[in-house]
Formats: C-alpha cells, sequence, structure tokens
C-alpha cells in the first residue's frame, strides 16, 4: 500500500493502479464547532488499513483517506477509482463489520476491466447506498 519514491526501473516497486478512497470526517460527533472523539470514518478507515495487511490486492490499491466526499447525511462514504474505468461512490455504510464487505467489493473491482459493480454480486453491504456510478475519463 504504498507508493514508490525512487524511480529507477530496476528497483521501482509496481505502482498501485487503484485507489480505495475512505472519507475519515463521516459519522463524526461535533460539539461547538469541533469534532469530538474518533469519527466512524476514521474507524472505518483503521479496521480497513489492518484488514489490507493480508489482502492479496494490497500492492495494487492505495487506501487514502480524504476530509469529505459531500455526501456528509450518508455517512460512512467510501470510493473506488482507477484510470479508466467507473467510479463508485457508496455511502449508508455501518462502521462496524463492513470492513470486509468493501475490500470483497474492490477486488470485483478490481477485476472488472470497465469497473462495473453488477448488483447481484456485490457484498450486501454495498447493494445499497450506491450514490454515484461516473462515467472514466476519456483518454487524452
Ligand atoms: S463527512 Fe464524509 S462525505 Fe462529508
Amino acid at each position: 500500500m504504498t507508493v514508490a519514491t525512487n524511480t529507477s526501473p530496476a528497483s521501482t516497486p509496481s505502482v498501485p493502479s487503484h485507489t480505495l478512497f475512505v472519507c475519515k470526517t463521516c459519522a463524526s460527533v461535533w460539539q461547538e464547532g469541533k469534532r469530538i472523539g474518533e469519527s466512524g470514518g476514521e474507524k472505518l478507515f483503521q479496521q480497513l488499513q489492518h484488514l489490507v495487511q493480508d489482502w492479496d490486492l494490497r500492492d495494487e490499491f492505495i487506501l487514502q483517506e480524504v476530509e469529505c466526499m459531500s455526501a456528509c447525511d450518508r455517512a460512512c462514504v467510501v470510493a473506488f477509482g482507477a484510470t479508466g474505468k467507473l467510479t463508485y461512490v457508496f455511502g449508508d455504510l455501518a462502521v462496524d463489520n463492513t470492513a470486509p464487505a468493501v475490500l470483497e467489493c474492490a477486488s470485483q473491482y478490481y477485476t472488472q476491466r470497465d469497473g462495473v459493480l453488477p448488483w447481484a454480486k456485490r457484498p450486501e453491504a454495498l447493494k445499497k447506498g450506491l450514490l454515484a456510478r461516473i462515467p472514466a475519463l476519456p483518454p487524452l
């Protein structure tokens, strides 16, 4: 899950081709304009960080925490993205027991050339809460 900084072709590990975005601000408790304690998004991110250690696609994905994906009332929110593929944004994800389903769905996303995630094949936790399916950018 790390990106190489050495650009020597002989020693450069493969650069992850896919990104799993996780909003770390989702499911926060706010008091007088300040976030109190650990947010649900942070907890989900930490669970994912733990699980990816043993994930066979850990070198193919960047696990990227983000501040917000503008779906704050649909917490928790994650997104899958890759060059040449659809981008998916999912919300309404529970903090607990969702991380394995997110990685399962990420694996499905990885294997699909265009990134299409058919509803029937998605894990239960990601069958609902699809917020956006954004077309791939056209080739330059
Ligand atoms: S706080 Fe998570 S999408 Fe805005």
